[in-house]
C-alpha cells in the first residue's frame, strides 16, 4: 500500500491572538506550514499530499508549499473533522481502499524524522493503524470549571497518554469512521478518536514529547528551540 499525506490547515488559531492563523506565523522567518510540510514531504515516504485551507485564506500563495508540485490543496470545513474529511474526498481518484493516510497538524513544525519513521515501521503490517503518543509526565487533576477551580480529584496519570500527529490509518476505514462520527455527532478532535468510536482501537507508538502543537504565543519560541536542535 501506498502512504498519503494529509496536512490540515484549515483552522483560524483563535487561542494565538494573532493577526493571522498560527500555521502562517513564522519560525526563522519561514511559516510553520511550510517547516511542517518540507520535514514531513523531505521523508520520502509519501505517493501524494494533501493540504485543506480555509475558504478565507488569503497567506496561501504567500507560501513555499504553494509552488511545490508533491502537494494539492483543497477547501477545509467548520472542524478539524470536518477539513480532513474534505482532504480524504479529495483524495479520492488517486487512492486504494487500503492505502494508509498519515495525518499531520499544520501547527506541529517539531515532528522528528525518526519519530515518523518508526510510526510507518511499527504500523505497517496492523490492521487499523495508530498515532504517536507521549506518556503523561506531570500529576493531573480534575476541577470543577469556575474562576478559581477546586480540585475533585487527582487522576492516575500511569495509563494516560497524549495524543499528538501523525496518525495513521487506511483510506476506507478513516473516511467511514469520520463520516460516522461526524453523523452521530461525536467528539472528534483527533482522528483516532473517530476509529475508537467504530471500535477499530489504534496503537500507540510513543514519540518524542517536544513534537508539540503550536497553540500560544509562547509556543513560537519553544518550537524555533527545538527546531535549532535538529
Ligand atoms: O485548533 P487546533 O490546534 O486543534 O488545530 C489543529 C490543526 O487542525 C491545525 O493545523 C489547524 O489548522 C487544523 N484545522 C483545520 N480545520 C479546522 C480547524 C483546525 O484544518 N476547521
Amino acid at each position: 500500500p501506498k502512504l498519503w499525506l494529509i496536512v490540515p490547515a484549515a483552522g483560524i488559531g483563535q487561542r494565538m491572538q494573532a493577526e493571522c492563523p498560527k500555521q502562517y506565523l513564522r519560525i526563522n522567518n519561514r511559516f510553520i506550514l511550510d517547516i511542517t510540510l518540507s520535514r514531513m514531504l523531505n521523508s520520502g515516504l509519501f505517493a501524494g499530499c494533501m493540504v485543506p485551507l480555509n475558504s478565507t485564506d488569503s497567506w496561501w500563495p504567500e507560501s513555499d508549499a504553494s509552488n511545490d508540485d508533491r502537494i494539492q490543496t483543497c477547501g477545509g470545513g467548520a472542524e478539524r473533522a470536518d477539513s480532513v474529511l474534505s482532504a480524504l474526498h479529495a483524495l479520492k481518484e488517486q487512492v486504494a481502499a487500503d492505502d494508509w493516510v498519515l495525518v499531520h497538524d499544520a501547527a506541529r513544525p517539531c515532528v522528528h524524522p525518526a519519530d515518523l519513521a518508526n510510526l510507518v515501521s511499527t504500523l505497517a503490517d496492523h490492521p487499523v493503524g495508530g498515532l504517536l503518543a507521549a506518556p503523561v509526565a506531570d500529576t493531573l487533576k480534575k476541577a470543577e470549571s469556575r474562576d478559581l477551580p477546586e480540585v475533585v480529584e487527582t487522576v492516575d496519570r500511569s495509563q494516560l497518554w497524549r495524543a499528538l500527529t501523525p496518525q495513521m490509518f487506511r483510506y476506507s476505514m478513516l473516511v467511514s469512521a469520520l463520516e460516522r462520527a461526524l453523523k452521530d455527532k461525536q467528539p472528534v478532535t483527533d482522528e483516532s478518536s473517530a476509529m475508537e468510536f467504530s471500535g477499530n482501537m489504534p496503537v500507540l507508538v510513543e514519540g518524542r514529547p517536544d513534537n508539540i502543537k503550536i497553540t500560544v504565543p509562547a509556543d513560537l519560541d519553544l518550537a524555533g528551540f527545538i527546531l535549532s536542535r535538529f
